[in-house]
């Protein structure tokens, strides 16, 4: 779009001249061109402008309602450049369909804790709330700008309330195919992305940073979250944060990850799992491909609670569940400073290993290969470079390594190996010796 056209747009929102009154053959010029994975589905036939007050003090949340109702059911819905929708209200739009979500200029969520603690959509999931909830059929969204989180502010009020429910930046609920491309996630309150109780939806060209700008950590800001998903694709991002890259939580089926920068994550990490007695969770058919690691606490990682109560911390405790991790594989990983390059641990939440394995785990790990994974550790856990500890020689079967080759700045390349059969680790440097899991 050019820049005469956006003032021109920018001019006519802000004397909030409804799009309904402008010609369609001049709103449609304003549109982004669809992304590569919108064009699968059928072009859409109406634009509608989102009016703005361009003002951080003025809730937009009625104008974006409006607008995505005037084009729901094969509608593209322009967020205008050099524009600020400020959200003060949550925005429920599990409801659409057929329609691109084309955000060129930027979605702010105001940093009210006291509102948003009462109002945010209860996800319910590990205590995790949302500004609001994206779901429907045939949703595109890309476009170039911004959704902003303001998550400082709720950065710096977690170390005095840890119970504090923090609000999902980006959260998919019940969508069945759509694609979220080419936009920028900034300053999440807690995890970037949530895909729970979808299939079929594709993440492409995202770039998230979070970083806090004082003491207070960016915490718990994952990339993603995956939760009841099937079929989702992530793709060709950049994540700088202070959690997870990618989590596979409960019920993540058939997920593919690939092309991904992780700058100062957590690693990309199937669970944690089995944390709650009553469920079953089921991790399975995941592929994790060609990942640059950086300044990050691991690499790739398993993480399964043993069959025994424990409190992590006051706001994460649990163990006893039961369910399956299958068929995952890390495919292509390079690692620089990062703490422990591979990880399986099935005692997390106790961090005394004999105390562990007196409680094996209830949740299986079989089928997992860890192949071309590449790279150096920091200080931290040297000399070991990997951990591979399961609660039982029952419990883990068929962990595969084929051309691991990490180390520590120093060269060592220990990894501790207990409860797995070592012959299948394609000659890693096996060691009793145990550092613990990781806690970060
Ligand atoms: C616009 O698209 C919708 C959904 O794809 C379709 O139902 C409708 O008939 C189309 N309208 C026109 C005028 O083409
Ligand atoms: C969102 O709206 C749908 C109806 O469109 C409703 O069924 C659902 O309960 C609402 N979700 C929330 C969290 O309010
Ligand atoms: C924050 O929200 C609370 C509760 O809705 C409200 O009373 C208060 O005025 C808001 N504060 C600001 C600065 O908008
Ligand atoms: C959710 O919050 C409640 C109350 O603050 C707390 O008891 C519980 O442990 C939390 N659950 C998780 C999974 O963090
Ligand atoms: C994703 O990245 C790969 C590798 O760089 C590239 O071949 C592919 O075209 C990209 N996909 C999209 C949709 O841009
Ligand atoms: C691997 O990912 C990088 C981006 O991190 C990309 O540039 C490169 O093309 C990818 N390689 C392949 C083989 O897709
Ligand atoms: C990596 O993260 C650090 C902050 O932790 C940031 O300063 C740096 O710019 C990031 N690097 C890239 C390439 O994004
Ligand atoms: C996961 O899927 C299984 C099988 O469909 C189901 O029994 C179980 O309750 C699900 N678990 C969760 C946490 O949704
Ligand atoms: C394992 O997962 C991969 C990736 O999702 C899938 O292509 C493959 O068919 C799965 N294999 C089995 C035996 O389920
Ligand atoms: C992140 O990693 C890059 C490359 O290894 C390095 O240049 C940079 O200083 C690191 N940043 C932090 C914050 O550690
Ligand atoms: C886990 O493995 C044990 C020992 O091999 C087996 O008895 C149990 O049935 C398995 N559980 C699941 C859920 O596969
Ligand atoms: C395994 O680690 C030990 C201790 O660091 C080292 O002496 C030995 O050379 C290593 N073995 C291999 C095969 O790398």
């Amino acid at each position: 779009m050019t820049t005469l056209k956006s003032w021109i747009v920018a001019s006519l929102l802000l004397v909030s001249v409804n799009s309904a009154s402008v010609d369609e053959t001049f709103l449609s010029t304003l549109r982004s061109p669809r992304s590569f994975y919108a064009q699968a589905s059928p072009s859409r036939n109406k634009t509608c402008v989102a009016l703005s007050h361009n003002d951080p003090l003025t809730d937009d949340a009625s104008n974006i309602l409006s607008a995505i109702e005037d084009c729901n059911n094969g509608g593209h819905v322009i967020f205008a450049d050099k524009l600020t929708y400020t959200i003060a209200s949550p925005l429920n739009l599990t409801n659409l369909n057929a329609v691109d979500l084309d955000i060129q200029g930027t979605l702010s969520f105001t940093d009210n804790i006291t509102y948003w603690v009462d109002n945010a959509f209860d996800l319910v999931y590990q205590n995790a709330t949302s500004f609001f909830a994206l779901g429907g059929q045939d949703v595109h969204v890309y476009g170039a700008g911004e959704v902003h989180g303001n998550g400082q502010t709720w950065w710096d009020a977690y170390p005095g309330n840890k119970k504090l429910k923090r609000p999902v930046l980006f959260a998919v609920v019940g969508l069945d195919g759509g694609s979220v491309s080419q936009i920028k996630l900034r300053n999440s309150p807690f995890w970037h992305n949530i895909v729970m109780e979808s299939k079929n939806v594709i993440y492409s060209g995202l770039d998230f940073f979070s970083t806090s700008n004082n003491g207070n950590f960016e915490k718990n800001t994952d990339g993603w979250d995956i939760y009841r998903s099937d079929n989702i694709l992530i793709e060709n991002s950049t994540i700088t944060n202070g959690d997870d890259c990618v989590s596979f939580k409960p019920n993540s089926t058939n997920v593919l990850v690939q092309n991904l920068y992780c700058n100062g994550t957590h690693g990309i990490s199937v669970g944690s799992l089995g944390q709650y007695p009553e469920r079953v969770d089921y991790v399975e058919n995941i592929l994790v491909r060609n990942i640059t690691m950086e300044n990050s606490s691991e690499g790739a990682r398993i993480k399964v609670w043993p069959d025994a109560y424990s409190e992590k911390s006051e706001a994460l405790t649990g163990g006893g569940g039961r369910g399956l991790v299958r068929n995952v594989t890390y495919d292509g990983m390079r690692l620089t400073n990062v703490d422990y390059g591979i990880t399986i641990t099935q005692c997390y939440g106790q961090d005394d290993e004999e105390e562990c394995f007196k409680h094996p785990s209830k949740l299986n790990i079989t089928d997992v290969t860890f192949r071309n994974i590449r790279g150096r550790t920091n200080r931290v856990f040297s000399p070991i470079v990997g951990h591979l500890v399961c609660s039982s020689p029952y419990t883990c079967s068929g962990i595969l390594a084929e051309d691991v080759d990490i180390r520590t700045i120093n060269g060592s390349n220990l990894v501790t190996c207990r409860n797995l059969d070592t012959e299948s680790l394609g000659g890693l440097n096996c060691t009793e010796w145990s550092k613990g899991y990781n806690p970060a």
